[in-house]
């Protein structure tokens, strides 16, 4: 299954893409993930984002579109896959649609996970998340059994520096404005799914396995 998992910054991507993962086993592509691994590594990738995520905007297509198509070549990609957090702007579906098209793929589902707006917020600010597995926890609403510590690998848990009560205001702000013309692209083309991401994780994620059934 060559799966997107959409929603606007703090709406469970990254939450229930770690259950997708476990459960399905496809590879777990990340955009944000991998900028913040080239950031902490110093690479030129990173120098070239590190700008882009302290302000909560949006890295430049070329260059993002340039590590996906990177990543979905690999071989681990060719049988299935799971996009978490791109594309992010209809220049981006367009290139992912000519990448997969040029390689005989396509994309199964787009999970679109939408919550109110009024949600997001606290979700982010109380977000947590292990320095050594990445694993996200939240203060509030998914807390570790020990607090400050991950329950999977024992590693420390950090806030991001990008959940800032300013940056993620802007990240809102950036990525409502990118949303709507990227969901009618997937419902043109039949393959959003709408999730009512206001439940419960579990909730949520019952919701994920009922579409990912009904298409295997
Ligand atoms: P990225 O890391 O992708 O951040 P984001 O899109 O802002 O999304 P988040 O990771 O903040 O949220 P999430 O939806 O994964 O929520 P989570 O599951 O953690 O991108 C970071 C930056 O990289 C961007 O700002 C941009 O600069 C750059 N970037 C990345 N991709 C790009 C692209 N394609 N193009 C250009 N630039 C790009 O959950 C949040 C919290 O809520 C957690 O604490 C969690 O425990 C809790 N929670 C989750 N689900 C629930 C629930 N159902 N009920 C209660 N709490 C819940
Ligand atoms: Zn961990």
């Amino acid at each position: 299954m060559n799966l997107i998992l959409m929603g606007l910054p703090g709406a469970g991507k990254g939450t229930q893409a770690e259950y997708i993962v476990e459960s399905y086993g496809l590879p777990h592509i990340s955009t944000g993930d991998m900028f913040r691994a080239a950031i902490k590594e110093e690479t030129d990738l990173g120098k070239k984002a590190k700008s882009y995520l302290d302000a909560g905007e949006l890295v430049p297509d070329d260059v993002t579109i340039g590590i996906v198509k990177e990543r979905l070549d690999k071989e681990d990609c060719q049988k299935g896959f799971l996009l978490d957090g791109f594309p992010r702007t209809t220049a981006q579906a367009e290139a992912l649609e000519d990448i997969l098209t040029a390689t005989h793929r396509k994309i199964d589902a787009t999970l679109y996970i939408n919550v109110d707006k009024s949600k997001l917020l606290e979700r982010l600010t109380g977000r947590r998340v292990c320095k050594q597995c990445g694993a996200t926890y939240h203060v509030v609403f998914n807390p570790p059994e020990v607090e400050g510590v991950c329950d999977k690998c024992g590693g420390e848990l950090y806030q991001r520096e990008d959940d800032s009560e300013k940056t993620v205001n802007a990240r809102l702000e950036v990525n409502e404005k990118q949303q709507e013309p990227l969901l009618n692209f997937y419902r043109n083309r039949g393959s959003l799914y709408e999730i009512d991401g206001n439940r419960n994780i579990d909730d949520v994620f019952k919701s994920i396995e009922a579409i990912l059934g009904d298409l295997q």
